[in-house]
């Protein structure tokens, strides 16, 4: 399942990020990659934990644990701090699969990355390239959206990022360890909540709805791991 957040952050907030994050050191972004992952990665990255990375970070974080898309969706137990990335000059970084455990710096904790999502800071028609491609049994996806916009997908799932050929690709990544390990169980409730949200806003029948939302909840209590 891969899922859109829109408008994560607003005008005024990417505004503020891109000046600091293109006023900020970058190193070599194949520091935080994977032993697969550092042969194909050619990019840039805010060191992790500098202050940038921590305020802007911590931003992001808030913002998601605001939007209820992201929590329905993701059913979050906890979050990667989130990096920063820039593609430029023909950068690109090919085909992987992410990790599936990260240490979360600072701490003894190991997250399993259950999620990946890639939250773009950068207007589309501001480079050339740099689609994000993610891989599923029906073929690759193309997925390049405005300044603000997040996209969540499976992190078991084959992606690459495609060369940018002209202007500047600013990007914040993240991975999220779910409540709720099994994709295919993830993927039931978030059709099964989204589809309450859709019963309560168009008044339906007030029974049925809360005789759904009990399944939802018996389901989730069936399935979570908090
Ligand atoms: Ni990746």
């Amino acid at each position: 399942m891969i899922v859109q957040i829109p408008n994560l952050l607003n005008v005024e907030q990417l505004r503020e990020a891109r000046a600091r994050l293109l006023a900020a050191p970058w190193v070599d972004g194949r520091v935080t990659a994977g032993h697969q992952g550092a042969g194909v990665k050619r990019n840039r990255q805010i060191a992790e934990g500098s202050a940038v990375a921590v305020e802007l970070g911590d931003r992001v974080l808030a913002a998601l644990e605001r939007h209820p898309l992201f929590i329905s969706a993701a059913l979050p137990a906890r979050v990667y701090p989130p990096m920063f990335n820039r593609y430029e000059g023909g950068e690109d970084f090919g085909n992987h699969v992410d990790n599936a455990l990260r240490l979360i710096p600072g701490t003894a904790q190991r997250l399993r990355t259950d999620l990946s999502a890639t939250l773009f800071l950068a207007e589309p028609q501001d480079y050339a390239g740099g689609e994000l491609l993610v891989e599923d049994t029906y073929g690759a996806h193309s997925i390049k959206l405005p300044a603000g916009h997040l996209v969540l997908y499976p992190s078991t799932s084959l992606h690459r990022v495609e060369p940018v050929t002209s202007g500047s690709r600013l990007a914040c990544f993240l991975w999220v360890q779910s409540m709720v390990r099994d994709e295919g169980q993830r993927t039931l409730l978030f059709d099964l909540d989204t589809s309450i949200q859709r019963l309560a806003q168009t008044g339906a029948d007030e029974g049925a709805r809360l005789q759904l939302t009990g399944c939802y909840h018996n389901l989730l209590r069936m399935w979570a791991q908090p």
